[in-house]
């Protein structure tokens, strides 16, 4: 809070000099040579004000280094319970503000061997950030131990009930971060600008698992204790627990699958090319810095395809699909291991940062592994997203979410996860490497990863940095601003076609004006891979008559018996076209299924449908699938249906 002061207002001369020259130190430290920026087309750019707006504490006087869980998980009363261990950078201040949201502070102590209660006060409770913790400590002070206990209001945790598992045996309980949900679980300095180390003592039911983004156990401790060590720097939205009856099936040397027993089998099928992938990634920006790489499958409420906390990706069950269709999604989460994790977005409004650079590099991926086809047939897919969400927001209150470079300032960061991060950020990166070519451009990321590695970056030192390292010494002109903090699509965006997908186009196109649905009528769902048919089916009209819908539907039998990727395409379709057959289909997938991008545009589309009960069908469905989704999942379907 008191840095917003700072930098908000030009009264600097008010300041007592230890104070700035530790501001000035800290600037320093963050490579501010974003203040001499260069940008004179950002109207945006009102004073470079670049600190995080999402968190409460004074990072920037005192902060982190290293923290300490010891916890008890807590499956009767569904909380957690226990101390957060913060040892303190150096510093002259007499308060260090965390972040919280809905955690019951118990009592706060200072020291490490002997502790000494201190004083503390809550700030006003915002609905987006939470609430400052304020602790009053001494001059110097290194320790600083928060003892709280969670709540049922938590919008980290997902506590399950067995229902909910594969296994239906036992519960379950996993976290999620990003972006600031991390205070809901941990009163910590919740920005992605301090990086720290972490380690915990964890203790669960007897016959659980605990796993975290750290070195991680094998196998069940009898006694329910476990350990952790994180001993790279991480930004506090990749800490991340899980608790279940879990097992590790190894699949190379450093990377296996942790899932519930049921699923071992499956898994070893569907993620066989992760160790493969792994070094393909290496190959092409660098080694792997964080030793393993474990994925572990999550139940169906989780809301993402996958998150990509450190040594442990967590991934959603759907990605089960039986025919490895998708490991783009696991390429991404690995992908992240550099961008993101190791180069991090220093801030909400650079989140393009992290993930436009990981859609790039996943398709990098993708290409070395299966082909410049495959590859290609993705970036299509993503491009017609994008064309889509570029539309969505230019129509929306805010149009200027089509710039990469946000401006999330009192809004949830939540907002900023849209295709323009992810797929804009992709075309803007395969836009250079078109002109700087090939060759120049990776020797240009390796050279990024490198000198970013550990660190936040904030979009005006990367525009800084490419200036310097790519366009400069190639004598590159590039419309990087526009690109930028520009809205929408520059003219000069680089065009990916697909041989495969226009075909699929055709064809959909053909039934459209009414041509015969099946020439030939042999075609099976395994005639083509999953992104074919998603292709397929966004291009047929909500018009067609449903006849010929279930026509389709009988033969290829997508309500029934395909994936959950192309399952939703197919809802979508026909609940624009009030085809209610789907429904006994779609309630049952609804309920199951809480991955966030695939029930959003189904409840869009069933809340605008011409039926006028698809309204009250979605409506009774959400309340029968709630329990079943995360608070982030419930949190958009419940905007959608209200
Ligand atoms: N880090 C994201 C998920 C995320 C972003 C969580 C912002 C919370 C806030 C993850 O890497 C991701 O992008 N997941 C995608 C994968 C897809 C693009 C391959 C998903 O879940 O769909
Ligand atoms: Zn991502």
């Amino acid at each position: 809070m008191k840095k917003k002061i700072i930098f908000t207002t030009p009264i600097y001369h008010n300041m007592n000099n230890i104070f700035l020259s530790i501001l000035l130190f800290t600037l320093s430290l963050f490579s501010f040579s974003a203040y001499t920026n260069i940008n004179h087309y950002n109207p945006l750019f009102k004073s470079q004000n670049i600190f995080d707006q999402h968190t409460y504490s004074n990072y920037l006087v005192i902060s982190t280094n290293h923290l300490h869980l010891d916890l008890i998980v807590n499956f009767e009363n569904n909380t957690i319970t226990g101390v957060a261990r913060h040892q303190m950078s150096k510093s002259n201040t007499s308060k260090a503000i965390f972040d919280i949201k809905n955690l019951n502070i118990q009592k706060i102590t200072l020291g490490k061997e002997i502790e000494i209660e201190t004083t503390f006060t809550i700030g006003k409770n915002d609905k987006i950030k939470g609430a400052p913790l304020i602790v009053n400590i001494k001059p110097g002070t290194e320790y600083i131990n928060i003892y709280y206990q969670t709540n049922k209001e938590n919008e980290a945790l997902d506590w399950l009930e067995p229902e909910l598992t594969a296994g239906k045996k036992y519960p379950y309980l996993y976290t999620q971060g990003q972006a600031i949900l991390t205070r809901s679980w941990i009163p910590v300095q919740d920005t992605p600008m301090n990086r720290i180390t972490y380690s915990a003592d964890i203790k669960v039911p007897k016959n659980l698992l605990a796993l975290m983004s750290a070195e991680n156990p094998k196998e069940k401790n009898p006694n329910g204790k476990y350990h952790f060590e994180m001993k790279q720097a991480i930004p506090s939205y990749l800490i991340a627990l899980v608790v279940g009856d879990i097992k590790y099936t190894p699949l190379g040397k450093f990377s296996g699958v942790y899932s519930e027993p049921e699923l071992s089998k499956q898994c070893k099928y569907e993620f066989v090319d992760i160790p493969k992938m792994i070094k393909t990634a290496e190959n092409l920006y660098g080694n792997y810095q964080w030793d393993q790489f474990d994925i572990v499958i999550l139940p169906y409420s989780f809301p993402f395809g996958g998150m990509e906390n450190p040594r442990l990706t967590f991934a959603n069950p759907t990605l089960i699909a039986g025919d490895r269709s998708s490991i783009s999604v696991i390429a991404h989460e690995l992908a992240h291991s550099w961008s993101g994790n190791l180069v991090t977005n220093a801030t909400w409004n650079d989140f393009w940062l992290n993930e436009g650079f990981t859609v790039y590099f996943e398709n990098r991926i993708m290409e070395a592994m299966y082909g410049k086809e495959i590859a290609d047939i993705n970036a299509v897919i993503e491009f017609q997203d994008l064309l889509t969400s570029i539309e969505d927001i230019e129509k929306s209150e805010h149009p200027e979410d089509s710039r990469l470079k946000l401006e999330l300032d009192n809004r949830d960061p939540d907002d900023g996860m849209t295709d323009i991060a992810y797929v804009k950020g992709a075309f803007f990166l395969r836009t250079l490497e078109s002109i700087a070519g090939r060759n120049k451009f990776d020797k240009f990321l390796q050279g990024y990863f490198n000198s970013y590695a550990f660190k936040t970056i904030t979009t005006e030192s990367f525009i800084q940095y490419l200036n310097k390292n790519l366009l400069e010494p190639n004598k590159i002109t590039f419309n990087t601003n526009e690109w930028i903090y520009g809205k929408g699509l520059p003219e000069n965006c680089i065009k990916i076609n697909s041989k495969r997908l226009n075909k699929m186009e055709n064809w959909a196109q053909e039934i459209n004006s009414g041509g015969k649905v099946f020439k030939n009528k042999k075609i099976k769902r395994s005639d083509f891979v999953t992104q074919e048919w998603l292709v397929f089916i966004r291009k047929l009209s909500s018009e067609l008559n449903i006849k010929t819908l279930n026509q389709i539907d009988v033969q290829l039998k997508f309500s029934s018996k395909a994936n959950d990727a192309i399952k939703s395409q197919w809802f979508i379709l026909n609940v624009n076209a009030g085809n209610k057959k789907i429904r006994p289909y779609l309630e049952k997938y609804l309920i199951k299924i809480g991955r966030r991008w695939y029930i959003e545009s189904i409840y869009k589309s069933l809340m605008e449908s011409r039926l006028i009960d698809d309204q009250k069908f979605a409506k009774e469905t959400f309340n029968k699938a709630k329990k079943g989704y995360h608070y982030i999942s419930k949190n958009t379907i419940e905007k959608i249906v209200n």
